[in-house]
Order: structure tokens, then sequence, then C-alpha cells
């Protein structure tokens, strides 16, 4: 242990006196010329049980706002004389969990806290410690179908921090310009985006475009294909019994629905928006819809938007009259690492940041989704955003992902997926074609030839 480390320590401690003890007595500690050990010791007697320890966190709530958690963790920091520091990591989900998978197979103990999405649980149990010994019981106020998602192998690797579920903003002034009543399905919607555009264009502002979403080749992409999937009764992709089910009419015709909004209510450029790009076209006023995630509420009503007070919010468009509005399950969890070095703390803080105290102003202030039951109950959450009253059933009903059948080659299963979709996209294959393919290589990546049990990743 060295001077300067010990000194930090100490101050951490916020123990004032014992900084200036210990200035005093490794001064005469030098001249003793047995500096270490005496400093060491006398640290170790003013710290003692209550000695500081710092927390890296991986909380930037992606795609949402990340002064929140460091200002929250912040305040866990000051209230139980510990420090945190938040760790930047990339904001698209599938680089980020390369950037995480990369620390955890080296065993780092570089973040304590990682931020996890909805998808990832079966990828990445191995690495978590279980959270129940810590949990205080606190699980049971969560929804249950969160918990049970983060449970794998009987152990709570996480705690659910926010939910997502994919809906649909528009611009209500747009559309009672118009005299259009809000889209059911997605021919509707394009003919209303279309006819909007056009008008608006033809007004002047000719960046308008009827309708952007997240078309780049990654996880946001996969997101977007299922809920075309599922609004057109095309399955999950695979089924949960583990059955390929992507090559079938319904899927196809989902695709080339998607396919024929490229140029015409979509910018070819939508081939590379993620989420942020998307809000930006949208939050600028140059778009009559976006499909997005509940945070871009909140961000819409900002004194310095353009659309403020302009925005409604509504369920995804079915595919045809029978078929079903399917909002994509998303959302992120917070789980504590095998290879911290403060695993109680850690699961600390993870209780605090997921507590109904921190998850109700947030609600409030940025439009994220509580994973807390009872908190959407709260007429300020409702008053602050009354979407989330009036979408309650879409988002139980909302679509997930097969992560659960596929465990530990998920993240390969979407890649596969989104590289299938971008091309039928983007006009470099037919649907047909491309399903065909993606059925055959899905088979050929299912272990064993058959997807059945979650296989876990082995650290
Ligand atoms: C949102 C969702 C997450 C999803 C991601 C895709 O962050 O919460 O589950 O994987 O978007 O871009």
């Amino acid at each position: 242990m060295d001077l300067m480390t010990t000194m930090h320590a100490t101050q951490s401690c916020q123990h004032k006196l014992a900084s200036q003890l210990l200035s005093l007595f490794s001064m005469l500690a030098a001249k003793l010329g047995k500096v270490s050990l005496i400093v060491g010791l006398i640290t170790l007697a003013l710290c003692g049980a209550s000695h500081a320890a710092t927390i890296n966190l991986s909380c930037d709530s992606v795609h949402s706002h990340p002064e929140i958690c460091r200002s929250v963790a912040e305040d866990w920091a000051r209230k139980t004389n510990n420090e945190v520091h938040v760790v930047n990591a990339p904001n698209d989900s599938n680089e980020r969990l390369a950037f995480y998978l990369g620390l955890l197979r080296s065993a780092s103990d570089k973040i304590d806290i990682f931020e996890i999405d909805v998808i990832w649980p079966g990828l990445m149990a191995n690495y978590f410690i279980d959270l129940r010994p810590y949990s205080k019981s606190v699980e049971k106020q969560f929804f249950p179908d969160m918990l049970a998602n983060n449970t794998v192998n009987n152990r709570l690797i996480a705690l659910p921090w926010y939910s997502d579920t994919g809906i649909m903003f528009y611009r209500k002034d747009l559309l009672k310009k118009y005299g259009f009543g809000l889209p059911k399905t997605w021919k509707e919607l394009a003919v209303t985006a279309k006819k909007t555009q056009d008008a608006e264009r033809a007004a002047g502002n000719l960046k308008m475009w009827g309708y952007v979403w997240q078309g780049r080749a990654y996880e946001g992409l996969t997101c977007n294909a299922m809920e075309w999937l599922g609004s057109y009764c095309g399955g999950t992709l695979i089924d949960e019994n583990g059955k390929v089910t992507i090559n079938n009419p319904h899927a196809i015709e989902a695709l080339k629905t998607a396919a024929s909004w490229i140029g015409s209510i979509s910018p070819k450029a939508v081939l590379n928006y993620g989420e942020e790009e998307s809000r930006g076209v949208f939050q600028s006023g140059n778009a009559v819809f976006v499909r997005h995630w509940p945070v871009v509420w909140a961000g819409s009503q900002r004194a310095d938007s353009m659309v403020r007070g302009k925005v409604g919010v509504m369920a995804l468009p079915t595919g045809s009259a029978a078929g079903r509005s399917t909002g994509a399950l998303g959302g992120w969890q917070l789980a504590v690492s095998k290879y911290s070095k403060n695993q109680a703390l850690a699961a600390d803080l993870v209780n605090y940041l997921t507590s109904a105290e921190v998850q109700g102003p947030r609600a409030i202030r940025s439009s994220v989704n509580p994973t807390i039951m009872s908190l959407y109950s709260d007429p300020a959450l409702v008053k602050a955003n009354p979407f989330m009253a009036e979408l309650y059933d879409s988002f139980a009903t909302a679509v997930r992902r097969p992560s659960t059948v596929t465990g530990g080659k998920y993240d390969q299963v979407s890649a596969l997926f989104w590289s299938a979709t971008h091309e039928v996209l983007s006009g470099k294959k037919s649907a047909d074609i491309a399903l065909v393919e993606l059925e055959a290589a899905l088979n050929r990546l299912a272990p064993g030839g058959k997807w059945t049990a979650p296989a876990l990743e082995n650290p």
C-alpha cells in the first residue's frame, strides 16, 4: 500500500480528522523509516468497517437520459459513504454485448454492475452473482415475467431497471390538419404517411418523410422486424419449442411490406438509422410517424423540441384486420459481476437504483417505463405519461425475441435475422429467397440440429 493510495482511501472515508492524523503519523513514521507499515495500520484502524469503495457501474440508460443514472448513483454514494464511477459503454445493444463479453471473458473486475438487455440473461447468466441473498425480498414488487426472464437455473441474476415496448409516435397536428384518423393496419399507415408527407412537401417542408424507424443492420432492426412478423401472424422466428418457423408466407408478406416503404414513405437512409437517428428526424419535425421506445415521449415534450405539444402515441399497426398489434419487448436490467471485489455493496446499489424511490421520479422525468407494478397506479406518473395507462394492455402482450430458447446463441441468431432482413429491405435479395436461406442457417446453428434448452456461456 503506498502513501498516496492510503491517503486517498482515507479521504474517501470522509474522515477529515483521520486525514490530518494520518499526515502527522506519516511524518513521524517517515522519520522512523517504516512508512508503509505504519500508514497501513493507521488507515485500517481509522476506516475500519466503513472502508469506502468505488463501484464501477455501466448504466447510462441506453437511449434514455444518461444523467439520471449518474445522479441517482451519486445519491447512493453520498448516503453510503462510497464512490461510484459510471463507465461508458456503446449505445447499440449488440456492440454493448461485445464490449461486456470482452471484459467478462477475461475475468475483468473493471465493471461491478452491468446494465444488461432483456435478451441477454441466457447468454450471460454465468458471469453474474445470484442477487437473492442481497435483495431483502424486494423482488416481489417487480412484474413476475421480468423476474422470470432474469432467473436462470434458479438464480436471480439481475433486477429489472426499466422496461421497453415498441410503440408508434405520430404528429397529431398533421393528422388533424389533413383529416386522417389513426391508422389501424400497416397499409393504412402507409397511405396516411404518404399523403401527409406529400402535402407537407408541397407546402414547403421538403425534408418531410412519412415514417421513420430503425433499419440499420443491428439489434434494433431485429426488434422492428419481430414486430412486423407478429403483426402479420408470421411467428417469432423460432417458436418456444425450438422449431424454426421463419420461412412462412406471413413472414414473407411482412418483409415485402416493409421493403415497399423504402424510398416511398421512409428515406433510404433509414437503412442506417438506429434509435438516435430516427428520434432526431422526428423531433426536428421531419417525420409524420416514428416507431420507437417510450423514452421519445419525454424528449418530444421538452422545451427545445420542435414537436412539443404536437405528438400522439398509439400501439403499432396490425398486418391485416385479423392481425395483432405487437410491440417488441425490450428493457434493461442491472446485474452484479461475479468478478466484482465489492459484490455486497454493488448489490446494495442495484437494490437502490431499481427501487420505487428511484424509478418513480425517473419515469415522470424521462418517460421510461418502470418495472415495479404499483408505480403504474401513481396519478403523477399517469399525468406525465398518459400513454402508460392507455397502452398498458399492449405492454402486457409485447412480443418476445427468441432469447430463451436460443440461450447462449441468441446473439448469432439475431445477427442472422437482421442481416437477412436488411438484405430484403435494401433490395439485395427477395424475401422468399432470404427466408429459405435464413431457415437453413438457423437450423445449422442449432446445437445438435434442434433448439431446445439454453446453452449457457461457461466462463
Ligand atoms: C432498446 C430495448 C432493447 C433493445 C434495443 C434495440 O434499448 O430496450 O431491449 O434490444 O432497444 O436497439
